[in-house]
């Protein structure tokens, strides 16, 4: 898809950071923009934003663990569109414990934003989308955590590893209905998604170093909204937008025990200095 103008582009967790960003791009290149989170201040917030520019903008207050709710979001779109040329499933939250002291409730938590969100949007939209004779893009956002592990992030690692593992299966799935998929996986990006986050009580009080090191290594999400769309434009499987996050992954994948003692010592460092 080179041209976004009269396009309609849903977006999931556009009420804040990435998914904002992402938004107001789509909307600056003339597509008409539906913007989806289950923070109705956020949307009202963020539709009002859009519309001063007098770009066609929708809100839809919806939860993407709630497959009715997604469902109904798909219905009231091709209700009044009849197609959906572009969809981001982004909604996701942070979360961050040790394995030991998690309880399924936590993991569940993660799973049905991160992941169940996107494969809500997926079940919702593709026999859609395949109806209007494709033409579409489906973008899903992952991490950098879908491509390497971190301590005490293993449900939040869970969950973008198997954004990454569904988005590369869908594309050669839907290629033949012309639909293209894109996993995205930022880096460490300035948004809320850390002071949001939930964490165990071993990791509460290392939050504001957590906080601190984001803040000096993040980059703005315009970047990212950047990348999703040039990904789309050149229907690329997987984009990346790393920033200072990359040296890591790098060393994930050329020297992954080396990786595991650096990745170790830095996240006891981290927990400790958060010690009361
Ligand atoms: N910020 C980063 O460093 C980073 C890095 C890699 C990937 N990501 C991913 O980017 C995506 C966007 O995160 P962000 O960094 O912009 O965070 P953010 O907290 O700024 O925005 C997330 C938005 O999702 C919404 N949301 C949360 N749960 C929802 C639900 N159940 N249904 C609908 N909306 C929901 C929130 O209200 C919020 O507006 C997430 O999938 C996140 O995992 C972020």
């Amino acid at each position: 898809m080179r041209r976004f103008k009269d396009r309609v582009v849903v977006i999931t967790g556009a009420g804040s950071g990435i998914g904002r960003a992402t938004a107001r791009a789509f909307a600056d290149a003339g597509a008409i923009v539906h913007v989806v989170d289950i923070d109705g201040g956020r949307v009202a917030e963020v539709v009002a934003e859009l519309g001063v520019g007098g770009h066609e903008t929708y809100g839809h207050v919806v939860d993407c663990r709630d497959p009715d709710a997604v469902e109904g979001l798909a219905a009231k779109t091709y209700e009044r569109h009849a197609r959906c040329d572009v969809l981001v499933n982004n909604a996701g939250v942070g979360y961050s414990a040790a394995v030991h002291e998690m309880r399924l409730a936590d993991w569940k938590w993660v799973l049905d934003v991160n992941l169940y969100g996107v494969i809500h949007g997926i079940q919702s939209f593709v026999p859609r989308m395949i109806d209007q004779g494709g033409d579409a893009h489906i973008v899903n956002t992952a991490s950098i955590l879908g491509l390497m592990g971190l301590p005490t992030m293993s449900a939040y690692c869970a969950s973008k590893h198997a954004v990454v593992g569904l988005s590369d299966a869908l594309s050669a799935e839907l290629a033949p209905y012309r639909i293209d998929v894109t996993a995205i996986c930022p880096g460490i990006i300035a948004t809320d998604i850390v002071s949001a986050a939930r964490t165990g009580e071993s990791m509460s009080a290392a939050k504001a170093n957590m906080m601190g090191v984001y803040r000096r290594l993040s980059i703005a999400p315009e970047r990212v909204a950047r990348d999703i769309l040039r990904a789309v434009r050149a229907r690329q499987p997987v984009a990346t937008t790393f920033g200072s996050s990359y040296p890591l992954l790098l060393l994930r994948k050329v020297a992954p025990r080396i990786f595991h003692s650096v990745t170790s010592f830095a996240h006891m460092r981290l927990a400790s200095r958060g010690a009361p």
